[in-house]
């Protein structure tokens, strides 16, 4: 596949997937805008990778759950590339921002969920759209287990925002759709090199255990490249035809029934 002579922005491509999406797109040989917000090192080492990937880019800083945050960084993108071809709205608070149960996530939390996700996304679609002259891929970064279940209480949230956020893309797929402008949400399962690295070891061990004894049905966790793989895919003009799609990639671990052993399900 290549993806020569494109342009695309991946919003937090500092660290973990996003990082792993930026390294797919460099070495199918487009043009990537890495995005951090505090983390400008990680960012500049992105850069670097990118580069001996034989790919080129540059770094922009912005705070994605502040709108005129977004048109700065789009206005940058505009001044840089001219163009833009992929957009890949993938960066997510710490989960210390938001981590709270229903009946105690203050609404300073709950705002920070939803305006890193749901308005993060209305707003930077509609900077995107313009720089797309030529059509155009957008992909958003969900959990889409966190939009479906509620075991995980303090995952209301952000899993509330991602409900949105995946709302969004099937009205953005329907009101793009003439520009040649598809719209889908990629849903990762536990992935490494990511957020899950920044919690306690114990939590660590359990997470992993539990997709390598069964949950996941392929035996491990993803990795960024993983990921990275599916947004590669998204972006071949042999996927023009798919649009405002919620799509798991996941090793199968969403297609596990919650209400049997792990045990009887795998054999
Ligand atoms: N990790 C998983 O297992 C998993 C599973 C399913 C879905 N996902 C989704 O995949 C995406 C990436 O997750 P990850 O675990 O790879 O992330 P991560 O390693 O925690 O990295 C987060 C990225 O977002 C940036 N960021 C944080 N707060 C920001 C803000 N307010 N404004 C702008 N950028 C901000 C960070 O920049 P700095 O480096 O500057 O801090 C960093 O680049 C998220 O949308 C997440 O919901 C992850």
């Amino acid at each position: 596949m290549t993806l020569q002579g494109k342009n695309a922005l991946v919003t937090g491509s500092s660290r973990g997937i996003g990082r792993g999406i930026a390294f797919k797109l460099a070495e199918s040989g487009a043009r990537v805008a890495i995005h951090y917000v505090q983390n400008e090192a990680a960012a500049k080492n992105t850069l670097a990778e990118v580069c001996k990937r034989g790919g080129s880019g540059f770094i922009v800083q912005a705070d994605v759950t502040k709108p005129e945050q977004i048109k700065a960084m789009f206005k940058r993108v505009a001044e840089e590339f001219g163009t833009l071809d992929i957009f890949v709205s993938n960066a997510r608070p710490e989960a210390v921002e938001f981590f709270q149960a229903p009946m105690d996530i203050t609404l300073e939390q709950w705002d920070t969920a939803f305006d890193s996700q749901a308005k993060a996304f209305l707003v930077g679609v509609r900077e995107a759209t313009p720089l797309m002259k030529r059509g155009g891929k957008i992909l958003a970064i969900t959990y889409a287990e966190g939009s479906r279940t509620g075991g995980l209480q303090p995952w209301v949230g952000m899993g509330s925002a991602k409900a949105a956020l995946e709302s969004l893309v099937r009205y953005f797929g329907v009101a793009l759709a003439k520009k040649g402008i598809t719209v889908n949400a990629i849903s990762p399962g536990w992935t490494e090199d990511s957020v899950l690295n920044s919690l306690p070891q114990q939590v660590q061990d359990l997470i992993t255990n539990w997709h390598v004894r069964g949950w996941t049905p392929m035996g491990r966790l993803g990795t960024p490249a993983d990921v990275a793989g599916v947004v590669g895919l998204f972006c071949h003009e042999d996927a023009d035809w798919i649009t405002g799609q919620v799509i798991y990639a996941d090793g199968g671990a969403s297609l596990m029934n919650p209400e049997v052993p792990t045990e009887i399900q795998i054999g």
